[in-house]
């Protein structure tokens, strides 16, 4: 399983704004929300899920579109379409979840089971595709890419709020599934170059 406070602590060898400091403290909150998802009960419970999966979405949509072109360019192509499957893959595992309320058996069991497969996908981000953005990537064009990644800021705020009580998910954020994709897709491909 892999470790929130690792994640920071990667992320904080990285200069302020570098892709790869901005990915690691994603994995980190998103690792984090799981835990608190687990531990919450009632209405706290559905506003952390809620946060989860609209951190989730936007997470790997901006993966998708800004980090794997990189990675294919730069003979990373197997690696970006593994990662870019085990997304679709989780994506799904969302839907199904999403269709259940957080009070129902087999929410918990569906929601290990997604926890388990974003934690060995982030893993292998971590491990086969972060070091290659590394030796391909000078740190210019990493600012760069971690500058269109902001946006994943302005669809789900990362940082935790100090109560979660009311926590401020956008109204769009508690659509289904695909509309939150869509919403994502669209945001990202702003930002990126020749938009
Ligand atoms: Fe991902
Ligand atoms: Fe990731």
């Amino acid at each position: 399983m892999g470790d929130a406070t690792e994640d920071r602590r990667k992320a904080a060898t990285y200069p302020e704004g570098d892709v790869l400091g901005v990915l690691y403290a994603q994995h980190a909150r998103i690792r984090d929300l799981f835990t608190e998802v687990r531990e919450a009960a009632g209405a706290e419970r559905s506003e952390l899920f809620a946060e989860l999966r609209a951190l989730l979405v936007a997470h790997e949509t901006a993966e998708e579109m800004i980090v794997r072109p990189v990675v294919t360019d730069n003979g990373g192509k197997a690696v970006a379409d593994a990662r870019n499957a085990e997304e679709a893959e989780a994506t799904e595992v969302l839907d199904e979840l999403d269709g259940l309320e957080p009070t129902d058996a087999d929410f918990d069991k569906l929601l290990a089971s997604l926890e388990k497969s974003v934690d060995a996908h982030a893993e292998a981000e971590e491990t086969a595709e972060f070091p290659l953005i590394e030796r391909s990537c000078d740190e210019e064009r990493r600012l760069g890419m971690g500058r269109m990644f902001q946006v994943v800021e302005t669809i789900a705020p990362t940082r935790p709020h100090p109560s979660t009580a009311g926590s401020p998910v956008a109204q769009y954020a508690v659509g289904p599934i695909a509309s939150l994709v869509d919403h994502a897709r669209d945001a990202v491909s702003k930002v990126l170059p020749g938009q």
